[in-house]
């Protein structure tokens, strides 16, 4: 696919290195990006554009312009996001620390499954 549509869920530190990366991978575009707070969102957007700004991350993970969700939350929180994401069919990229412990773990595994 050469048109990846990400959006990023949660407008941290994390998630700004990786809007800057994305900028130089290629093959996709940042779609969406979603915050708790809009302002947070609306001052994310004004670095790194993108079509959709989110309030909320119900909002994007029910957004149909979004194929793939980066998770940027802090980890204690990566299997909710993540297992959130997946059951609203979004693919996911979630990185270190994955999770918690290996039981969330194999909840997320079996989820994406
Ligand atoms: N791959 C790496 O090398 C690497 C390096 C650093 C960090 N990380 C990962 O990224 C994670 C986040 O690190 P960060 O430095 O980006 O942290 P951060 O700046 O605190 O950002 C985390 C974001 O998560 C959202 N969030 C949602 N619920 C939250 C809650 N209850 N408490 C705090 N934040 C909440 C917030 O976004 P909104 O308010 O916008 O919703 C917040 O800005 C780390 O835990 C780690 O897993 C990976």
């Amino acid at each position: 696919m050469n048109n990846i549509r990400w959006g990023i869920l949660g407008c941290g530190r994390i998630a700004h290195k990786f809007a800057n990366d994305l900028k130089h991978a290629g093959g996709g575009i940042l779609s969406a990006v979603a915050s708790r707070s809009v302002d947070n969102a609306r001052e994310f957007a004004k670095k790194f554009p993108a079509k959709h700004i989110h309030g909320s991350y119900d909002d994007l993970v029910n957004n149909p312009e979004v194929d793939i969700i980066y998770v940027a939350t802090p980890h204690g929180l990566h299997r909710d996001h993540s297992i959130f994401c997946l059951e609203h069919k979004k693919a996911v990229l979630c990185e270190k620390a994955f999770a918690l412990n290996s039981r969330q773990v194999s909840e997320m595994i079996e989820c994406a499954r």
